[in-house]
């Protein structure tokens, strides 16, 4: 399955949500979780996303490998995302911030 990485928390473009065949998104406070039995590996997303949040769980660097576990775990709490909406107003302010995961909102 893909996975949504640390960069998206505060970013949230969504872009990703509107190509996805299955819509197997699902929104948090100030991330998305892709549900990893939902995802059919079509690697659409991937490439939309504008800061690069999106990879395949066997790329997934060592130091954002919890992520997995996050996108499995959030993804049965948080509702489903289908449709691309605006970011939150001071995305663009986050998209260059690495260190960002104490912020993920649960
Ligand atoms: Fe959806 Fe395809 Fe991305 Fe999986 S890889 S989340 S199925 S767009
Ligand atoms: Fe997040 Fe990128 Fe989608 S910032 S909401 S993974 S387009």
């Amino acid at each position: 399955a893909y996975v949504v990485i640390e960069s998206c928390i505060r970013c949230k473009y969504t872009d990703c949500v509107d190509v996805c065949p299955v819509d197997c998104f699902y929104e948090g406070p100030n991330m998305l979780a892709i549900h990893p039995h939902e995802c059919i590996d079509c690697g659409l997303c991937e490439p939309e996303c504008p800061v690069d949040a999106i990879m395949h769980e066997d790329e997934v660097p060592q130091d954002q490998l919890e992520f997995i576990e996050i996108n499995e775990a959030m993804s049965e709490r948080w509702p489903n995302i289908y449709q691309i909406k605006a970011a939150p107003n001071d995305a663009d302010q986050w998209k260059d911030v690495k260190a960002k995961r104490h912020l993920l909102e649960k």
